[in-house]
C-alpha cells in the first residue's frame, strides 16, 4: 500500500515480525470450520482485553483518531452485550512495555498493520456470519475509506523514525513482544484454535 520504498525500519519490523504474523494468523479461528457468531464474540471479547489497556498505554504517543476500543465496544454492543458486561471484561496485565518513541512505535506497527489484515476479515466476516459494519464487525475496517491513507501517514511516521535513529532493535522487539503477548493473552482466554 505505501506509495515509497520500504524505509530500513519498516523493511526490519517485517523481517522480524513475519514468523509471528503467521504464527498467529494460523491460529485465530476466523476460517475455521464450526466458527461461528458466539465464537466471533468470545474473540472480540478477548481482543477487547488486549486492546484497552494497550491503547490506554500507547496515549502519549498517538492522536485521538487512531483509538480502536471504541469501535471494538460498539461491535460489542451490537452483539448484545450490555456496558456493564463490556466494563466488566477481563483485560490484559502482562502487556508490552512502552517506554520511548522507539517502543510505542512498535507497538503501533502491530496494531495499524492488523487494520490492513482486517480488510480481508471484514469480508469473510461478511460472507461467513454476515455481519457487517452495523452489527459486529466495525472493528475489522475501523478506519473505513481511510484505511490506506493511515497506514501511509503511519510509515511516513516510521520513515522520519528510521533516518534519525539506526538502531531499530528496540521497536523490532517492541513488535514481536505485542505479538506474542497478544497471542499468550487470546491463549489464556480460550479463543485460539
Ligand atoms: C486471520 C487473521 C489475519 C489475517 C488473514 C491477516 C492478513 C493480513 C494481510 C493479507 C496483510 C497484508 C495486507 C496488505 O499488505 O495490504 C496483513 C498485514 C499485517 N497484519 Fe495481518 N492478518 C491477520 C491477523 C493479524 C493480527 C491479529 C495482527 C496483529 C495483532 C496482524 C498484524 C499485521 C501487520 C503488522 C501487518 C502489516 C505488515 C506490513 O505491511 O508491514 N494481522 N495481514
Amino acid at each position: 500500500m505505501s506509495t515509497t520504498p520500504p524505509s530500513p525500519l519498516l523493511f526490519a519490523l517485517r523481517e522480524g515480525t513475519r514468523d509471528c504474523h503467521k504464527a498467529l494468523e494460523a491460529r485465530l479461528p476466523f476460517f475455521s470450520p464450526g466458527f461461528d457468531s458466539a465464537a466471533y464474540r468470545r474473540l472480540l471479547q478477548a481482543y477487547y482485553g488486549f486492546h484497552t489497556p494497550l491503547e490506554h498505554h500507547l496515549s502519549d504517543y498517538q492522536g485521538p483518531e487512531r483509538r480502536k476500543t471504541a469501535t471494538l465496544a460498539r461491535d460489542l454492543l451490537a452483539l448484545n452485550l450490555s456496558a456493564a458486561d463490556i466494563g466488566a471484561l477481563p483485560q490484559c496485565q502482562a502487556l508490552p512495555a512502552i517506554h520511548d518513541e522507539a517502543s510505542a512505535l512498535g507497538v503501533m506497527y502491530v496494531l495499524e498493520g492488523s487494520t490492513l489484515g482486517g480488510q480481508v476479515l471484514k469480508r469473510a466476516m461478511a460472507e461467513r456470519l454476515g455481519i457487517g459494519h452495523d452489527s459486529g464487525a466495525a472493528f475489522l475496517d475501523v478506519y473505513g475509506e481511510l484505511t490506506g491513507s493511515y497506514w501511509r501517514s503511519f510509515l511516513e511516521r516510521l520513515g522520519q523514525a528510521s533516518a534519525a535513529a539506526p538502531s531499530h532493535a528496540i521497536t523490532v522487539q517492541a513488535a514481536i513482544d505485542t505479538f506474542t503477548r497478544f497471542e499468550a493473552w487470546l491463549d489464556q482466554r480460550n479463543v485460539l484454535n
